[in-house]
Parts: C-alpha cells; sequence; structure tokens
C-alpha cells in the first residue's frame, strides 16, 4: 500500500464462509472498491471470525483463496490497498483479549447477531460466537480506522467497536481513534429473492434466494424471473411492496440509476419484463467480474506474492498499535524500555 499520511485510515472486512453474494457486492464491496483512493485501505479476509461454525479445512482454504482473488476481480487493487487474511496477522487475537477484558457480557449478549446465530446453531453457541463483535472492534481499532464500510447488518457492531474504544480512552488517554460506519442508503440491506423480509445470506440453503457473484447470465436471469414479487401491478418502491422494493434497490445500485429513475422507466411495464431487466443488468455486470476472477485463480504464484508481501505490510501496521495499547494499560515492554 502506498500509506499517505495525509489520508484517513478505512477498514473493512469479509468473511470467507462462501464466495460473495450479490448483498455483500452492493452492500459493501462497492464502497470498498470507490473509496480505495480517498483512504488507506485495510481490507480483510476475515478468517478467524468464519470459525465460530464449524469448516471443513479443505474447502474452507479453497473458498478463503478464492475470495481473495474475487475481491481483486471486483475492483480492489492490491498495490493501492492492503488486502490480506485476518488470521495471518497475531495482533487482532491478542488485542482481542485486551478488549474482551474491557467488554460486559451484558453488552455482548445484547448483539442480535449473537442471539439469532446461538438460535440457528442451538448445538454449537460457542464463546467465540459471543466473542465475535470484540474481534470486529480489535479488526478495526488496531488500525486506527475512522471509517468502516459495512451493510446495515454490521451496523450494532460497529456500535460496540466505538463503545470499546471510547471506553478504553477515557480509562487510559487516547489510544484509539473511535470509527464511523459508512453505510449507503439503497445497498444497505439487499433482502433475499425468495424472501423479501430477511437478507440475502451466503448461509441460505434455498440456491434461488441468492445471486452469487459467481453465477452465470442464465443463473442469473433465471434466479430473478423466479423472484417473489408482490400483490398488484405497480412497479414502485413502497413499505407494502417489499418484493419490488429490493428488486428496483437491486437495480438502482447496479445502474446508477436512483429508484425514482428506475420506477418512471419501468412504469406500466408489468412484473416478468421488469424482473427479465434487472437480471440482465445484473449479469452484465457481473460478466467482467467472473471473467477477471477465473482468469486470476490460475495466477497462483502472483497471488501467493500479493498474500506475503501483504501479510508482513499488515503486520508491521498492526503492531505499532498493539505496543501502544499494552504499554498504555502497564505491560512491561519486550525490551524493558
Ligand atoms: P459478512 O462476511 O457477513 O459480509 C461482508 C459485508 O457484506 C455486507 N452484507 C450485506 N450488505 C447488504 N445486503 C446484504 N444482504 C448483505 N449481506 C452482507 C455486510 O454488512 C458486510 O459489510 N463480521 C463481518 C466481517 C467483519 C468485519 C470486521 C466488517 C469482520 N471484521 C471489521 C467490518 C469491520 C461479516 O460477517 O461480514
Amino acid at each position: 500500500m502506498i500509506y499517505n499520511k495525509e489520508k484517513k485510515v478505512l477498514y473493512s472486512a469479509i468473511q470467507p464462509t462462501n464466495l460473495m453474494t450479490l448483498g455483500n457486492y452492493l452492500g459493501a464491496i462497492k464502497n470498498w472498491v470507490k473509496l480505495q483512493d480517498e483512504y488507506n485501505c485495510f481490507y480483510a479476509i476475515a478468517d478467524l471470525h468464519a470459525l465460530t461454525v464449524t469448516q471443513e479445512p479443505a474447502d474452507f482454504r479453497a473458498k478463503a483463496l478464492s475470495l481473495f482473488a474475487q475481491l481483486i476481480a471486483c475492483g480492489i487493487d492490491p498495490d493501492k490497498s492492503l488486502l490480506y487474511f485476518q488470521s495471518h496477522v497475531p495482533a487482532h487475537a491478542e488485542l482481542q483479549w485486551v478488549l474482551c477484558c474491557n467488554t460486559y457480557l451484558g453488552e455482548a449478549y445484547r448483539m442480535t447477531q449473537f442471539k439469532d446465530k446461538s438460535q440457528k446453531h442451538a448445538e454449537n453457541v460457542n464463546v467465540g460466537l459471543l466473542a465475535y463483535p470484540v474481534l470486529m472492534a480489535a479488526d478495526i481499532l488496531l488500525y486506527q480506522a475512522s471509517l468502516v464500510p459495512v451493510g446495515q447488518d454490521q451496523k450494532q457492531h460497529l456500535e460496540i467497536s466505538r463503545d470499546i474504544a471510547i471506553r478504553m480512552n477515557n480509562k487510559y488517554g487516547g489510544i484509539f481513534t473511535v470509527p464511523e460506519p459508512y453505510i449507503t442508503v439503497g445497498g444497505a440491506r439487499i433482502m433475499s429473492l425468495q424472501n423479501p423480509e430477511a437478507k440475502m445470506s451466503k448461509s441460505d440453503t434455498d440456491v434461488n434466494a441468492t445471486v452469487e457473484l459467481s453465477d452465470d447470465k442464465d443463473t442469473v436471469i433465471r434466479k430473478f424471473k423466479r423472484a417473489v414479487t408482490d400483490c398488484g401491478a405497480e412497479i414502485v418502491a413502497r413499505e407494502d411492496k417489499p418484493g419490488i422494493t429490493n428488486l428496483l434497490n437491486i437495480y438502482s445500485e447496479t445502474t446508477g440509476k436512483t429508484v425514482a429513475e428506475a420506477e418512471k422507466e419501468f412504469e406500466g411495464k408489468g412484473y416478468g419484463d421488469f424482473k427479465l431487466a434487472v437480471g440482465e443488468a445484473v449479469a452484465d455486470k457481473l460478466a467482467p467480474v467472473r471473467a477477471e476472477h477465473a482468469r486470476l485463480l490460475k495466477e497462483k504464484s502472483v497471488l501467493s506474492d500479493i498474500i506475503r508481501k501483504n501479510g508482513l505490510e499488515t503486520r508491521a501496521a498492526a503492531d505499532r498499535t498493539l505496543v501502544k495499547v499494552y504499554k498504555k494499560i502497564g505491560l512491561v515492554p519486550k525490551d524493558n524500555k
């Protein structure tokens, strides 16, 4: 990364539980790409976070590597931004411990994602699931990030990260930059194509609910043709029309047109024509990403070089904050100075 002192730091991450969905792309990754020139950007594959669910090792490793290449294919420029694996930087887990000691159990239990996930995976409610947002706070605070582009579902985790930072700043004197979330309106919550009341999720078992970035044109169009819509025939964004509203948002975020412009464009048209047009717009957007992803996956040594180089550079940046934190809280420095 070309570190520029004049620019602030931006941080975000994505879990490699699966490859990217259209929700991940429109909610977060599109903004990661857009903000690369304005900030010093750190982007992580949050592989440690993904361990809260049992992963099949070979499949997990393959998905993480493929996601790394997919992010580059989406436009994350490895010369501009530090794209790296969270597990390659030990300071994340080290800072997490310190932050855990400054987080109340009540705060952690209150997280809606903890409640949802403990219900969904009742057979495996592990300590990691509860400490999950504290690891997120460690990710962000390690790099003194000012801005964190995420989808709406991560807003509460950003709030707890801010609370922990402010608490520690008050206790020990300015240690951390207090981060702000960056959440755009239209893409913040892309919903499932089969149930517009639920967010589009990597882990959905209904293949028609989720558009994957790696889906080919026919698959994308088929999924949009099957998308659940609402009663009536009007193509307008309204609370009582969650299916159509979701499709209008997807169309707007994909084409750059506003929702109002999209409503006008489809005035008087039927749902069938509209769904086809959304599918085509999305498929056209994804085609070059898909081709570039496939090309990059063959460039194994190029990817390995980026992974090695970025791991080193990120470790150095993270250690600077960790040394500062250890000193502030009263641990004996390694060189005892
Ligand atoms: P993850 O992997 O679930 O999702 C990655 C990003 O995609 C956004 N997102 C969505 N946005 C709009 N509509 C959707 N349907 C949708 N689904 C997902 C997420 O909000 C996220 O921005 N815990 C995080 C990863 C993480 C992280 C961090 C993020 C780890 N450390 C530090 C920010 C800062 C997660 O599981 O994201």
